[in-house]
Formats: C-alpha cells, structure tokens, sequence
C-alpha cells in the first residue's frame, strides 16, 4: 500500500472513532473530540502534502508549438476533431479549378476598395443614379468594401494587357467576398461571394461568352443545362445582358424552370480604354454571378443565412 493509500484507511478509521463520542459522559466528550480533530488535521495534511508529491512527476516536456502530431503519443484526453473546409470555400475551389480547365488565369479581389474602382473606372457617370443600385457601404474614411467583383475589371486589364502585345488575349476569373447594405433575408445577404470573369482578345464574340458561361454551368452541376439570357443594363458592358440557367432536373426544376445567375456583357469601350486597351483594336467580353446561390441550388439549401450563421450544425454536414 503506497503512503496515500495508508493516510486515506487512517482517515476513515478516524471517522469511525467519531461515532464513539455520543458514547461517552458529556464531561469527557469536549476533550475526546478536540483530539481527534487535532488527528484529523493533521492526517489531512498529511494526505495533501502526498497528493501534491503524486503530481510532482517527471513527464517528458513537449513542444506546444509544434503540430499535434510530432508530440506523439497524443494523450487519450487530446481533441482529434479537427473541423473542415466551409463549403463556401470548398465550392469555390471547384468553381476555380472548372474555368482553370478552360485556360483562365485567377486573381483575388480585395475587400476594401475605392470608388474609383467601384464606380468611375467602370464607366459609372458622376452622380449617375445607377451608383446608389449598388447599396454600397462606405468606411468613415471613404472607403468602399466591394459591392461586386467588377470592381477588379480594371486591375486585371491593366495588369494582364502586355499579353495582348504579345498576341495573345486576357482571360482571368476574380472569385472574392463582396458587401451590400441590404435587408437580409433567406434570399439576400449582406456578405457573399461572386466571381467575375473577364476576357479581350482581338475578335471575341458574344457567341463565345455565352458559350463559356454553359460550359461552366454544365460542369460544375455535372449536368447538361440550357442557358438564356436577356436583355440587361450595366454602365461597363454594351450591350448587357442578363444570364438564366435551367434549374436542374435533379433539384426539382421542371420544363421551363430559370434561374438567374448573373450578368454580363461585352466590356465599354470606355473601360478599355482607362486600362490603356484600344477598344478600335480589342474587343472583350465579362461577366459576374454568385457563388452563394450556385452552392445552395448545388446543395438544395433554402437559406442563404446559413453561410455566415457560424452555425456547427450546418457547417459539420459538407
Ligand atoms: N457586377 C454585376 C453585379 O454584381 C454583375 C456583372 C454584370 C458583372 C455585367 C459583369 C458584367 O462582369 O459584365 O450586379
């Protein structure tokens, strides 16, 4: 029996010799107890003091800055979980890697811009209404968190335009997270994600945007799908249209069934040319949907609240 062990049987044989005071004569009870109350003390500290020591033990040190798996073995206590992608992110990545395939280089937009980006490099006129369509919020600075991924439209023409002295064409996508000052409701956030997708060659066409939005559809929802569009009104691409898909069979979607997904058009001349691209040589094309919406037709999901809720529940089914 090891010295804890030991203190602990005395302390219960201690009790029991409690029992015995109402035994005694009252005269001697007073001194009876005061003794073994001294015992007990004492055999309480006695039981701290070894207890104390038991904790006391070498243990091997471990590196808390290394990653989990170099301190092996990991104690039996140690959380293994270790949580996964969001699914908006992980849908992105697929969103990415599907216009990759195709060829097109990919940049990040920013969430903090400016309203040169935001508004005068894409052909918005000056206290022109379509500015407020927008529902942009402003930093106290001046600063705009981006209300779409358009805001990217002139970085990539002016970062991308020596491939076009070169012969070739710009062909780019900026997925980012972008921010409307809108009621939100199970339809409408006021944080989500869009990609944009911008193009310019020499004789681009109308034909081959259209063709390369289905393309997209068709493989990111692994599904043959029509798409439609109609007519629409940007500042930045002229003409413009609006873009619908099919809703897909396998979602409920019946003959006829349209979504719409986004925008686009062929890029204002006037956009070229602030990039510093002759719009009498160049031609391009650009278009932008969300990636919210994708997800949840993708997934059947009925709120879009759920993305940013930080919701474990929801988030530990993808
Ligand atoms: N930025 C637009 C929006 O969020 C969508 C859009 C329309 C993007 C036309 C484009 C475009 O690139 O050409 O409402």
């Amino acid at each position: 029996m090891d010295e804890l062990e030991k203190l602990k049987a005395e302390l219960k044989k201690l009790n029991i010799e409690y029992e015995k005071i109402r035994e005694l004569p009252p005269e001697k009870r007073g001194e009876f107890g005061r003794e073994l109350n001294a015992k007990k003390t004492a055999i309480l500290a006695a039981i701290q003091k070894a207890e104390e020591a038991a904790l006391d033990v070498d243990v091997e040190p471990i590196d808390i800055t290394a990653p989990c798996d170099v301190n092996q073995p990991l104690p039996s206590l140690y959380p293994v979980s270790q949580g996964s992608a969001h699914p908006l992110m992980s849908e992105l990545d697929r969103v990415i890697s599907i216009y990759q395939l195709m060829g097109f280089d990919v940049l990040e937009s920013r969430q903090l811009d400016d309203e040169f980006h935001m508004f005068d490099s894409l052909n918005f006129a000056k206290e022109h209404p379509a500015r407020d369509g927008y529902d942009t919020f402003r930093t106290e600075e001046g600063l705009i968190p981006p209300a779409h991924t358009s805001t990217m439209q002139h970085r990539v023409l002016k970062k991308y335009k020596n491939k076009l002295d070169d012969g070739g064409e710009i062909a780019v996508v900026v997925p980012g997270r972008v921010f409307r000052n809108e009621d939100v409701d199970a339809t409408h956030e006021h944080t989500f994600y869009q990609c944009e997708g911008v193009y310019v060659s020499r004789d681009c066409t109308m034909g081959q945007m259209i063709g390369i939005l289905k393309e997209f559809f068709e493989k990111y929802y692994e599904q043959k799908l029509d798409i439609r569009t109609q007519p629409g009104y940007f500042p930045f691409t002229e003409p413009s249209l609006e873009f619908m898909i099919e809703k897909p069979k396998a979602l409920g979607g019946k003959k006829g069934d349209y979504l719409e997904m986004g925008g686009c058009g062929m890029i204002h001349p006037n956009v070229l040319k602030m990039a510093g691209i002759d719009p009498e040589q160049y031609h391009g094309f650009a278009w932008g949907g969300g990636i919210d919406r994708l997800v949840m037709l993708r997934y059947g999901l009925m709120d879009v609240r759920y993305f940013e809720s930080g919701n474990l529940n929801f988030l530990k089914e993808f």
